[in-house]
């Protein structure tokens, strides 16, 4: 065990390593309140000002981390956030949460990764431990990060330690938080994976090491390919069921009671979220290298995408029988956020469902306590809205009610006494009502 490795473990089991958390978004935020609350101190890095600005003046802009925590960080010193990435010289610990989206064309992006390896290296120095977390494909941390890391001529597993530890974080879970979450953890070297478990030891109820960082990347894209891909078949078997006039909801439910063998996953208006439908394709993309078709992750992306315009067809046929034309109709979209309860609307399907509707030349607006703003979608450039009230008037006043996302704070009796059409893609309406129709 070198003499690096030892003073790094040290400081980890006394609570003195610098963690510096690159990326302050939906997984850096909540990262960098566990290792406070483990009594870390922590620096948290990030290319956007106003994000930097905000949590230094203690404002939180996600829901995991409230201003009341942040500022009491703050004044204990503990926490500083700061665009200034040459205070990575001072870190023992990097923990890079940088996003990894698609680009045009469904391909990997990795500039966000690469960029943050290429000024990793720029101030790396002996003794630092850098684990990434954001999800990529398999051979990332070896193929992409290494070279770069090791460009000024330290070693890694001598002079600096690496690792890939896949985030599972999900988001508006009340049951488990990040520290109850089990944390899978590649290494490259030995050392790299006893430090990288020493780290998250401290602060989640569970390490799981691995072999290498491309298992444990591949791991991370397993779980994520696995929901995609029942999420999918789920939403095939409801517009089956539908023709043959089965509820799917309640095929679900009687399925649910088989004590082993069986999963629920439920139907909805599509998939959303910057995993499910980004993160099979990273796959999709590697594969290409040994020549073989991810067959199960295309189908998938492929009947999840159908979903929105499933729900809109529906919408049509409905104001159809009324003798109302969709041109023209005033439509409430209920829920922007892609999941119930929190306020992330990446990819959500809602905004295709939206822009779906103006296209048909519906008067669209959306009502989602959480999300009061939607807009500057790089897919929907016409989508501009802000959140209207929701109100008995505004029900009773709309052709067309599309629950979109079962928000627990909705009154769904109260909503589904006051609006004359819902199309309800959650099946939140649990009672049998003639002026509702699942979707
Ligand atoms: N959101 C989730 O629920 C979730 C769950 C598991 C894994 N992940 C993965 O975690 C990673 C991050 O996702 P997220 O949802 O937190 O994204 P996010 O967009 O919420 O946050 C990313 C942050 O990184 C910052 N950033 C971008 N480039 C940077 C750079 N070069 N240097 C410093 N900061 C930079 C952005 O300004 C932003 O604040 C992705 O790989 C994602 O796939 C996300």
């Amino acid at each position: 065990m070198n003499r690096r490795f030892r003073l790094l473990a040290s400081k980890i089991k006394m609570k003195e390593a610098n963690v510096g958390i690159i990326g302050l978004g939906y997984v850096g935020l909540p990262l960098v309140k566990l290792f406070l609350q483990a009594g870390f101190p922590v620096t948290g890095f990030d290319i956007d000002p106003k994000k930097v600005a905000s949590l230094n003046r203690g404002r939180s802009y996600i829901r995991h981390i409230s201003a009341q925590e942040l500022k009491a960080f703050l004044a204990q010193k503990k926490f500083r956030a700061t665009s200034d990435f040459s205070r990575l010289a001072a870190m023992d610990v990097i923990i890079i949460c940088v996003p990894t989206p698609l680009d045009a064309h469904k391909n990997p992006d990795l500039s966000f990764i690469l960029s943050t390896s290429r000024t990793i290296a720029r101030y790396l120095r002996k003794g630092q431990l850098i684990v990434l977390e954001s999800t990529t494909y398999p051979g990332t941390t070896e193929e992409e990060m290494l070279p770069i890391l090791e460009g000024k001529g330290l070693k890694a597993g001598e002079d600096f330690f690496l690792a890939f530890s896949p985030e599972r974080e999900n988001p508006g879970d009340k049951t488990y938080s990040t520290a109850q979450i089990p944390k899978v953890i590649g290494g490259l070297t030995k050392n790299c994976l006893q430090l990288a478990r020493f780290l998250y030891g401290q602060v989640v109820i569970k390490t799981v090491p691995v072999s290498s960082p491309r298992v444990a990347e591949a791991v991370k894209l397993l779980e994520n390919i696995f929901r995609s891909v029942n999420i999918a078949m789920v939403n095939e078997m409801k517009v089956i069921f539908e023709r043959l006039g089965i509820d799917i909801w309640e095929v679900i439910q009687a399925a649910s009671t088989k004590p082993f063998g069986y999963m629920p996953f439920y139907p909805g208006p599509g998939y959303g979220g910057h995993c499910i439908p980004v993160d099979p394709f990273y796959l999709t993309w590697k594969a290409k290298e040994v020549e073989y078709p991810t067959k199960f992750i295309e189908l998938a992306g492929e009947i999840n995408t159908k979903m929105p315009y499933y729900v809109v067809n529906k919408t049509i046929e409905a104001l159809n029988r009324q003798g109302k034309s969709i041109r023209g109709a005033r439509v409430l979209v209920l829920g922007i956020a892609y999941k119930r309860d929190i306020d992330d609307q990446r990819e959500s399907p809602s905004l295709k469902i939206i822009s779906l509707f103006m296209e048909k030349g519906a008067r669209v607006a959306y009502h989602d306590p959480y999300v009061p703003r939607s807009g500057g979608h790089r897919q929907y450039p016409g989508l501009e809205l802000h959140s209207v009230a929701l109100t008995a008037k505004r029900l009773k006043n709309s052709d067309a009610v599309i629950i979109a996302t079962d928000h627990s704070v909705f009154d769904y009796d109260w909503i589904a006494r006051a609006a004359p059409l819902i199309i309800d893609t959650r099946n939140a309406i649990k009672k049998k009502r003639k002026n509702v129709i699942k979707a």
